[in-house]
This record gives structure tokens, sequence and C-alpha cells, in this order.
């Protein structure tokens, strides 16, 4: 496998990065993950704005334009032989001489990508969905922010996973947020709903783009609170992901979601991603 570490590309397992690197020290860090089909970049300049939010909210500044991270990828992927393939890329506030929590002031940014094989998506004729356990969302104030500080994350998912479920649905004061690395879909009284943007969630890409779609042909999709009884007694619910695409959740805590199966709006949300897709 294939990596790119500040300027070069080189087989991942030579890459060298200091343990004093700061996404190692703190997390202090902003990532992307960016899906690419048939070589090429899905949704490339929206996933470059979120990065450029994600940097400006912990205030590093973006070392390259969008122009030269389009080419790095460009020159990464096509170095890794193009497919279906999931970029991941991270910029840390660097390598300071001394640990100190404070932004240090000879440090650049490192920059780091590579490139992982993307799990095959569930398709429409999809027999059994996903599994979830609802869990009370204990991360920090600014979720909107992709960082590579990502304990929480990691322990509500770990904590899915040990429950023989999936994923982790979020619950903040009574409302929906999100999944430990995904956002949500509700469906309601034949009514599609995903929880409004806020701080307390991520401004997913494929969120964005899922909501696009539905209403562009028609299907109503509402942006609003959704409390912990809607989510209970949706018909449908589904996780959406650069990584899962659009991927219905048919147990919630082991209790079955509507009939128990993928449902029809799904079904015809995932062919329409597919659609777009080809
Ligand atoms: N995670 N919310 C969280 C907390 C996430 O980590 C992710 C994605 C999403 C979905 O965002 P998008 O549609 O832009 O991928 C929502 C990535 C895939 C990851 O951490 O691997």
């Amino acid at each position: 496998r294939l990596c790119y570490l500040n300027g070069e590309i080189l087989p991942l397992d030579e890459a060298r990065i200091s343990p004093m690197d700061r996404g190692f020290l703190f997390g202090d860090g902003a990532y992307e993950v960016i899906p690419a089909y048939d070589g090429r970049p899905f949704r490339l300049p929206e996933h470059l704005r979120r990065l450029d939010q994600t940097l400006e909210g912990i205030r590093l500044p973006n070392p390259h334009s969008h122009a030269e991270w389009a080419a790095m990828i460009a020159r990464l992927l096509e170095a890794a032989g193009g497919g279906d393939a999931g970029v991941y890329l991270q910029v840390t506030r660097g390598v300071p001489e001394v640990r100190d929590h404070a932004f240090p002031l000879d440090a650049r940014p490192t920059v780091f990508m590579t490139v992982s094989p993307l799990p095959a998506p569930l398709g429409p004729e999809a027999g059994e969905g996903a599994s979830a356990i609802r869990l009370r969302d204990n991360r920090w104030g600014r979720c909107d922010l992709k960082t590579t500080a990502l304990l929480p994350n990691v322990l509500l998912r770990q904590e899915a996973i040990e429950a023989g479920a999936d994923e982790a649905l979020l619950l903040r004061d009574g409302q929906l947020t999100e999944g430990a690395a995904s956002n949500v879909f509700v469906v309601c009284n034949n009514e599609v709903m995903t929880p409004r943007q806020s701080p307390n969630l991520l401004p997913g890409v494929t969120r964005d783009f899922v909501v696009e779609l539905l209403r562009e042909r028609g299907v109503p999709c509402q942006c609003s609170a959704i409390s912990a009884d809607q989510l209970a007694r949706a018909d449908e619910i589904w996780l959406t992901s650069s990584t899962k695409e659009v991927l219905p959740v048919t147990r919630l805590d082991g209790e079955p979601v509507g009939d128990g199966r993928p449902g029809a709006f799904w079904r015809q949300a995932r062919t329409w991603f597919d659609e777009y897709k080809a």
C-alpha cells in the first residue's frame, strides 16, 4: 500500500512520523475520508470545503489550496491503481521541539494521506441490514469539526460492537444527533427526516448528498430535531457515511425497526445513489 507524506508518495511501511507529532501527542489535527469511484473522488469540493471549516475551527492554516489537494489526491489514486477506494487524509499541527499544549511557533503541519479499499455497499436487494444500539452522546461541543481526536467515538463504537451491534446512535438531551461514525436518517409516517445541522453533529457530505438527491426527485426530507421517541417509533432508520453510503438499520437495541427489513424509502434512495455514482 502507498501513502503520501509531506510531498512524497511512498510505501506505507516506509513512512516515518515523529512521535513528537501533535497528532500523536494531542490528537491535534483535522481529517477527511473521501470515497473514489473508478479512480474519481466523489464530492471532492464538498470534502475540501469541510476540511477548510475544520482547520479554521481548530485554527490551523490549510497548508494547501484546493487545486493542490485535488492534484495530490489524483496522483495518489493513480499510483494506487484506480478503482473504488477511500482516501484518508489528515493534517496535524506538526512536530514541536517540546511537548506543550500551546500552539508551537516553529512547527510545520504534517500532511498524511493513504488509500484503502472501500467495503462493498449493501445493494438494493440487501437481506438483513445493520443493527444499532442507542447511547448517550458524551462527546464535546464541536462535533461539527472533523478532528482526529476521536476517543469518545471510538469508545461509543466499541460499546456497540460489544453489544453485538454495528453502530451506536447517539442521543443528547433527548434528541438524536448522529452515529459514532455516521449520520442518521429516520422515516416516520412516510416522512424522511435527518437531524438539523448544529455543533452537535458532523455536516456529513453523504448526508447532504442524500438530502439533495431525495429533494431533487420529489421526496421531501426534513432537517429538524428528532426526539428519542420518534427514533424509537421509526419505520426506517438509515446510516450515511463516505464508506457506508446509505445503509439501512433493521434492528435497534435488539428490536426490529419497522417490519425488520430494509424499507421502501431506503431502497429508492439506494437505487438513486447508485444511478448517480455510475
Ligand atoms: N466518518 N458523523 C461522524 C461522527 C463521522 O465520523 C462520519 C464519517 C460521518 C459521515 O460523514 P461523511 O458522509 O462526510 O463521510 C458523520 C468517516 C467515514 C470516518 O471517520 O471513517
